[in-house]
């Protein structure tokens, strides 16, 4: 499948990317800060965004099967960007 994933470079999203690519799928992480993926893959795709810029998020979902979202504040389980940059 054609796998977006929101939150790839987060403790959860990195392994999700890896463990997608694993299996097969074509994955496009969607980072705001490429450079930090770090990913063990000869090909990865990158949309680099801000999931609360629309226009990015509606690019990188162009063409995709499914979406995956693992987005969160790192440790401060403060803030709105789960409930907001899902939505
Ligand atoms: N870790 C756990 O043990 C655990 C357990 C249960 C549930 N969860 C839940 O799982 C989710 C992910 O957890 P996590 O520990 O992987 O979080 P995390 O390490 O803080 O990663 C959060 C991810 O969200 C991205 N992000 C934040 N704001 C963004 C924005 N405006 N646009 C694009 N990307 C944005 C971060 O990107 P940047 O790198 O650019 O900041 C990062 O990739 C959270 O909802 C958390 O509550 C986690």
């Amino acid at each position: 499948m054609k796998l977006l994933i929101f939150g790839s470079t987060g403790s959860i999203g990195r392994p999700l990317v890896e463990q997608a690519l694993e299996q097969g799928h074509t994955v496009t992480a969607f980072a705001r800060t490429p450079a930090k993926l770090d990913i063990q893959h000869p090909n990865p795709k990158v949309a680099q965004g801000d999931v609360m810029s629309l226009a990015s998020v509606e690019k990188a979902v162009q063409g995709q099967d499914a979406v995956l979202c693992v987005l969160g504040s790192g440790g401060q389980r403060k803030g709105t960007i789960r409930s907001e940059g899902t939505r």
